[in-house]
């Protein structure tokens, strides 16, 4: 990583996990479930979905929460990020799939598609490699300026698109919408 902006992405990404019935709130940012306090299953509806602040998260840095057992990155992605991964033609891609749970199973693997905003400035994936599991390394990490996975080499680009080693899928999309602009739903 030689771009000042990767130093400086990768110091300041966040790690937080959402648990049950308690928020964790630092650095401008919080995860907290959305529980319905008298709804007696709130332990399962806290399970099902969490509502993200993202109002904290600077250009260029990613948040992981924690969801359904697997971390979440919440990218805000820089400009050069956005346009290297919408200069990519699709025949270069190893999965052509979006692997976007917003979007059918037959959505290309555009950025497009793969990015929650028109402008593609946000983009959420699980964290989890599609090869045997591991946890990804971010901030514009392997040959591809996205995310890396050291277990076996796997690189996927700033789309979080698989480009090269064992993983054979793109990382995937979970369901998730904005809440306002400065908030996600998960789940
Ligand atoms: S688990 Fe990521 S490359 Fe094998």
């Amino acid at each position: 990583m030689s771009h000042a902006d990767d130093h400086q992405g990768t110091r300041r990404d966040f790690l937080y996990y959402a648990t049950a019935g308690a928020g964790t709130v630092a650095a401008g940012a919080a995860v907290w479930p959305l529980i319905n306090q008298m709804n007696p299953s709130a332990d399962v509806q806290a399970l099902s979905s969490i509502r993200v602040d993202i109002s904290g998260i600077e250009p260029g840095t990613q948040l992981t929460v924690k969801f359904r057992g697997k971390p979440v990155f919440i990218r805000r992605r820089l400009q050069d990020e956005i346009d290297a991964a919408r200069a990519v033609k699709l025949e270069e891609l190893v999965d052509p799939s979006a692997e976007n749970a917003n979007l059918g199973p037959d959505a290309p693997a555009t950025d497009e598609n793969r990015a929650m905003d028109e402008n593609g400035e946000w983009l959420v994936m699980i964290g989890v490699c599609t090869h045997l599991g591991c946890v990804p390394l971010g901030g514009r990490s392997g040959d591809f300026g996205g995310w890396f996975c050291p277990c076996h080499g796997s690189h996927y680009d700033t789309a979080g698109r698989i480009r090269k080693g064992p993983a054979p899928r793109n990382l995937d999309i979970p369901v998730t919408r904005f809440d306002g602009a400065d908030a996600i739903i998960l789940g």
